[in-house]
Order: C-alpha cells, then structure tokens, then sequence
C-alpha cells in the first residue's frame, strides 16, 4: 500500500492534476477530477471516500481474474524475491521460458514462438516490423502497405496508431497515412444503411448482415487491387473492434478476409489484445470462435490480467522457417524492449493462466455469456438507447448523441456520473458504454450491473428527452 494513507480526495486531485493521463485535453489539464480510487476487491474497486463502485470494464479490459487476488500476489512476490530482473538479450529465465511454451502451447495452429513486449501497443508495432522485416528479407520490400479497419483500435505507438481507424484519434498528430489504408468499419447496425452499392435506384437502401459481409469482401478486393497485392504487407484486425465499439463482425467476414489475404500473400494480424485470456471464453479467440489461424496474433492486459504490464506477438513457424530458409549475411530481427521477457510479469502471467485453468473462467465465461447479453438487451425499451451488442463477456450499449444546450459532457459521460453514483463503473466512449467485467462475474452480479446501469440511462434520458 502506498503511504501515507491520510490524504483526502481533494489533496489527491489536485497532486494528481500533474499526471497527463492517455488522451487527456490539453484544455482540461487540471480541471478535469478523476474518480481517485483507494483499494479493490473481487469485481469491485474502493474510490478514496469509500464508495463501493462495481468494475464493469474490468479496468480497461483487464483484470480477467478480478482484483486483490492473493495467489497472483504471491506469486509476483515470490519471483521478485528469486529473481526480479534479467537482460533478455544474453540471458534468460525460467519464467519466460516456461511461459512461451505455454503460449505455444494454447495457441493456434502453428503459431509456437513468441516475442515479449510491454503491452498491446509494442506487440502491435513488434508486428508490424516482423512483418516489414519478413518482406526485406524475402525480396519483397515493395510490400509496406497494410490493411485494417476504420474504428479499430491497435495501440499507441507510430506504427499502432497509424494502423489504428479512429478518425478523432488522427488529429495533430503526423501519422503514416500513406502505407496504412483503412477498410469500412464492419458494424453492421451502423453501416448497413446508404451503401454507395445499394443506393441507385433502390427505395430501401438497408441490406441485411450478409449482403453488408458481401459488400465488405468486395470492397476487400476492391482496395487489393487498387494497391496491388504486391505493394500490401499485412491486414490487422480485432476479432471483435473493441473500444471501437465491441463490434462485433458479420458472421463468416474475418474467415473470409484471412481467405482473400491468403490467396494474395497477405499476411493476417489477429489483435487480440483484448479478446484473448477468456474474454470470449477461450484462450484465443482467432481459432475457437472465429475459425481462422492467423499469421501472427498480439496480446496483452488479460495475460497478466493486468497485474504486471506484459505483452507478446506470437509468430507462426510457416513464417520463421521460411527466414530461416534464406540466405543471407545479416537477419537479425533488430527490435526488442529492457522488459521484454520480464521475468516477474512472466511470473504473473503463468499464474494468471493457471488460475483461469483451475478455476475453470473459460467456462464461466462460456456458460454465462448468453445471459450476459441477454440481459443487457432489456436495456433496448429506453428511448435514448439505439443499439446493444456484444459476444462473451464484451458488451456496448450504444445511446443516441443527444447534447443538451450548455454542457459539454457526452451522453456517456453523464450516464457514466449517474452510473458511478449509483455504484457502477462503465467506461464512455462518446455516445457509448462500454463493458467487460472480471470473468469472474456471477449470475446476481450480473443483475446488479444491468439494475445499476439501467437508473444511469434512464437519469441521463430524463435530462436529455423533451419532457
Ligand atoms: C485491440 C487493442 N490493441 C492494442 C491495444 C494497445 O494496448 P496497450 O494499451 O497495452 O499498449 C489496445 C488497448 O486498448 C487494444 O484494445
């Protein structure tokens, strides 16, 4: 526990205003109070005056096992107390050892080595030179251009956010915008309507899902043959867009994209930051949901249940055998961290498996995801709600943009006020809320989340609605 313990929430709010925290406001720099949070415990978090607040986005996608849980502690304790550090360069360590075969082994396909990174955003990057790197040295150094998608999220660093398709997300910022090409947001409920390819001449301009996955494969080819597939590198996507919106594809659309880069030597990046470590109710969703073995997959948060930081980009042997295959003086894959293969977020991460194991979460995710989802679609009968979605324990409950004359605050962000004041957090994107709760998560709790959330909507309606 940090000391001392006898600050009040005001003095920390105002310390804490010396934190620039991720997409903070240059305007809002010391205006803007964060719930400041205290202590936590199972699925629930303590802010610093006491109030218990139920953790629906499980951090940000993160704590898979729920927080406090003293055999994670122990075990981060105890690999500090053997060994709290080594250099991965020259030398290496049990845990890191121990933890790419298991990765190796949970796997898909023939994706059986691992490259260590500090989060999402390094192995996303790591991918994306893997991938550059793998061209130069096959004689394709013409292949620099990569796919993903508009909305999709993919990271923080040059190469993560010049892949990543949030247009607000692009300003002021001089990302590469000549060799990433985004390809249409796959969310069919808010994108199936006024297609450039269903508009003439047609009274009903709306299609249904699998019409709009047709319509998403073309333009898939579409954008292949205007590019040239020998100037494209990779496509990178999220099995389910998560802070995009939990979009979740059309059915059969990420088979049939892996299919199309397939036959055009296009390598297939499976981001699965956030859907992999149970969040859909297996170890990686790539295979077991969405039927496709990617060429690489990236991972992070639920590995450690963001306990340590840690991430990983797994690559398939199809790849390294074919490097290892070439002749060449020089092949060394110039690109590595400090902490890659830390062995004590390693440490946490074997645990961390472990306990998903034992305490069988992928089954519960499996068996409490319908209710889950169920549930929150009750929320559909209030008027401000337009759109609930989501697959295993990833949910988005989407409200109309409302603004309200002289309030700044999206309309998540006043749900999220109301929420938090009646004991739940949910994370506002916009006009969205966003949840992903700890697979741990009972059936009562799930009650409890829905009860919560629908007072939040229903408050944030009353301001919003003519009365
Ligand atoms: C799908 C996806 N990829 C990559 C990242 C980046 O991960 P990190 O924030 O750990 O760098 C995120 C973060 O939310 C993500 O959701």
């Amino acid at each position: 526990m940090t000391e001392p313990t006898n600050l009040t929430t005001e003095l920390l709010q105002s310390l804490d205003s010396q934190f620039i925290h991720p997409w903070e406001d240059m305007q809002e720099i010391g205006v803007q109070k964060r719930t400041m949070l205290s202590h936590s415990d199972g699925i629930y978090v303590y802010d610093s005056d006491g109030n218990k607040l139920m953790d629906a986005p499980a951090g940000m996608w993160c704590l898979n096992i729920g927080h406090q849980v003293r055999e994670m502690a122990d075990a981060i304790h105890a690999q500090v107390m053997q060994l709290p550090y080594n250099s991965p360069w020259n030398l290496a360590s049990q845990p890191a050892a121990l933890l790419a075969s298991k990765l190796a082994e949970l796997s898909p396909g023939d994706l059986n080595h691992v490259f260590f990174t500090t989060g999402g955003s390094t192995a996303v990057d790591s991918a994306l030179r893997f991938v550059g790197f793998y061209n130069n040295l096959r004689g394709k150094p013409n292949k620099r251009h990569i796919l993903s998608h508009e909305n999709g999220y993919h990271g923080s660093t040059f190469l993560a956010s010049s892949a990543s398709g949030k247009a607000g997300d692009k300003k002021h910022l001089n990302l590469d915008t000549t060799h990433f090409h985004q390809l249409r947001n796959p969310n069919y409920h808010a994108n199936h309507r006024d297609l450039p390819q269903h508009k003439a001449g047609q009274p009903e301009h709306s299609i249904d899902e699998a019409a709009f996955c047709d319509v998403l494969i073309e333009e898939l080819h579409q954008r292949i043959n205007s590019l040239g597939a020998e100037n494209i590198a990779a496509f990178i996507a999220e099995p389910v867009l998560a802070s995009g919106g939990v979009v979740v594809t059309p059915e059969g659309y990420l088979k049939r994209c892996a299919q199309v880069c397939r036959a055009n030597d296009i390598l297939v990046i499976a981001d699965e930051v956030v859907t992999a470590f149970g969040r859909l109710g297996h170890f990686f969703a790539s295979e077991d949901v969405f039927g496709i073995t990617p060429d690489l997959i990236t991972t992070a948060k639920g590995i450690t249940s963001g306990y340590i930081p840690l991430g990983a980009l797994l690559i398939s042997d199809r790849l390294l055998d074919e490097l290892a295959s070439i002749d060449t003086e020089h092949s060394v894959f110039a690109n590595g961290f400090t902490y890659s293969g830390h062995p004590v977020a390693c440490a946490a991460a074997l645990k961390n498996i472990d306990i998903i194991e034992r305490q069988g979460l992928l089954d519960n995710v499996q068996n409490l995801a319908p209710y889950f989802q169920q549930q929150l679609r009750t929320l559909n009968d209030i008027p401000i709600v337009n759109n609930v979605r989501g697959m295993g324990l990833m949910a988005c409950v989407e409200c109309v943009e409302i603004e309200v004359p002289g309030d700044t605050r999206t309309i998540g962000e006043r749900i999220d006020q109301y929420c938090q004041a009646a004991g739940l957090i949910v994370r506002p994107i916009y006009n969205m809320c966003v949840m992903s709760p700890p697979l741990t998560i009972n059936k009562t709790q799930i009650d409890d989340l829905v009860r919560m959330l629908r007072a939040g909507i229903e408050q944030a309606c009353r301001d919003v609605m003519p009365k």
